[in-house]
């Protein structure tokens, strides 16, 4: 299947059994297993909820089999998501029945939007919970234990779980995510996340930059700041008469210490400012890279999608984006086959792929999520072979721009962090330039954490391969 061709590699994670890589010693009477889904916010929910599991005595567990609870962490965005959860859920059935006391808790998105009727159709589910009802779980889980179905998916327009500290899960000690908002107001027609994740909301910058400066503390040397839209961060401070802008706050956390490097994840083309381009290029260690969705490259299915820019809009964003920060790498979301989509529009798009040239791309067939604006309002007309032959074009189109944008890097000397062991030889580490391109290099003596200078001899399509020069 060729849903995507990048995101493969970030979804190879996806609903394998996450447990924490902190020394955690201490010993818990009952045991939790958890599987996530779906973006990396979801990831961090999961953390958090760790952390509120950890509280009540339950630790995590990598085997299902040890488990008292077993939760999964959904996601709604397409339908294969949720049924590739549903059919995960079923594995599930034959554990239920020899184990007595044995709970199945359905988390996050898919939880959101399904709600009881999850308790109707899974009857093996004992516990659904959305995502902002989190705190609640100790006494659902207790609920559940009576041998009740127990569900909390109340939105809230507060909770930002800002106080709690997550418990780092399948971490490389190196690199984490900081969650900065929830919730999204935008109401692109085609997405479930409004829906599913609430309004939009900031978390207060103080405790954004404790969990930052903890992480740096115990040695972590990067933090990727997360919201569905994180350009419209936004936070009043009354008590310093400080208005906390996204620039404000990628300075604020730079400020953590210069060997700390910032990314953050997602950019909406309509509100990335120049400020924080600005804030960009001051500082070194915020990493030049920029995750901007375009998702069409036509007017018309833009409008229909409600994203409210147009391409051109889009494409002098990226004019003011190399100005300002030549060097700055550039990936994307992209949608094939939206409702009444015709070939000039799939045209439209493959041209603004062409002056875009993203290093990196996330690229799938439209699927209509019920509720949402589309599903209300437009027709799906768009036949799925057509969705799935314009997707592979999409594909074969970004594969060459990638390709092209590891061949430049080819002769060059970059800084990189060291994340870990290189999975194919014990003799290399692997890490990412500032550009976000994994790089491959004999080891030497350096340690995970270290940067480094690597000079890029040669490439392949999704890595660059090095050795290290004297910095
Ligand atoms: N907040 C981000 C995107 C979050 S969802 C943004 O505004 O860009 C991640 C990606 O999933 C979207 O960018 C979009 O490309 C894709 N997506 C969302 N809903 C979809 C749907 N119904 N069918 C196919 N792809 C979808
Ligand atoms: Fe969905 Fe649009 Fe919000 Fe992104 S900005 S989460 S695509 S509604
Ligand atoms: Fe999926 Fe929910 Fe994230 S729908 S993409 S897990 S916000």
């Amino acid at each position: 299947m060729l849903e995507t061709v990048q995101k493969i590699q970030d979804e190879s994670r996806q609903g394998e059994a996450i447990v924490p890589a902190n020394g955690d010693t201490r010993t818990y009477s009952k045991k939790f297993y958890i599987e996530s889904y779906g973006c990396q916010m979801n990831f961090n929910d999961s953390e958090i909820v760790a952390s509120i599991l950890n509280q009540e005595g339950f630790g995590a567990t990598r085997n299902v089999d040890e488990a008292d609870l077993v939760l999964l962490n959904t996601c709604s965005i397409r339908e294969k998501a949720e049924q590739t959860v549903r059919q995960r859920l079923t594995e599930f059935k034959k554990t239920k029945k020899n184990k007595p006391g044995f709970l199945v808790g359905v988390l996050g998105c898919m939880a959101e939007r399904l709600k009881a009727k999850f308790l109707e159709e899974e009857k093996l589910v004992d516990l659904v919970v959305g995502p902002d009802a989190y705190r609640t779980l100790p006494a659902l889980i207790e609920e559940a234990g009576t041998g009740q179905k127990a569900i909390n998916v109340l939105l809230s327009r507060e909770e930002t779980y800002g106080d709690i500290s997550p418990v780092r899960l399948d971490s490389n000690g190196v690199t984490a995510f900081v969650s900065i908002m929830r919730g999204c107001n935008n109401m692109c027609s085609f997405c479930v996340v409004p829906f599913t994740r609430g309004r939009e909301r900031s978390r207060d910058p103080y405790s954004i930059l404790a969990e930052a400066t903890d992480l740096f503390e115990r040695g972590y040397r990067e933090v990727t700041l997360l919201g569905q839209n994180v350009d419209s961060y936004y936070f009043v401070d009354e008590a310093k008469d400080e208005t906390v802008t996204f620039a404000l706050l990628l300075e604020k956390v730079a400020a953590v210490s210069p060997l700390l490097r910032v990314r953050f994840s997602t950019s909406h083309p309509k509100d990335i400012t120049d400020e924080v381009l600005h804030a960009m290029a001051r500082h070194e260690n915020i990493c030049n890279y920029i995750h901007l969705p375009v998702q069409s490259g036509s007017n018309r299915i833009l409008q229909l999608m409600n994203r409210t820019y147009t391409r051109e809009w889009y494409m002098k964003k990226i004019d003011r984006i190399r100005e300002i920060l030549p060097d700055c790498a550039l990936s994307t979301d992209v949608i094939t086959g939206f409702c009444t989509e015709t070939e000039d529009d799939h045209q439209d798009t493959l041209a603004v792929m062409d002056y875009a040239k993203y290093e990196l791309a996330y690229m799938f067939a439209y699927s209509e999520r019920p509720g949402t604006l589309a599903a209300r309002r437009y027709t799906d007309d768009v036949p799925e072979e057509v969705k799935k032959r314009r997707l592979s074009e999409v594909v074969a189109l970004h594969r060459g721009h990638s390709l092209e944008g590891m061949q430049k890097e080819v002769g060059k000397t970059c800084k990189v962090l060291i994340e870990g062991v290189s999975k194919r030889s014990d003799a290399h580490y692997f890490g990412r330039n500032d550009q976000n391109k994994v790089v491959v290099f004999p080891r030497e003596n350096f340690q995970k954490g270290d940067y480094v200078m690597v000079k890029i001899d040669d490439c392949t399509a999704g890595t660059l391969i090095g050795t290290i020069v004297p910095a």
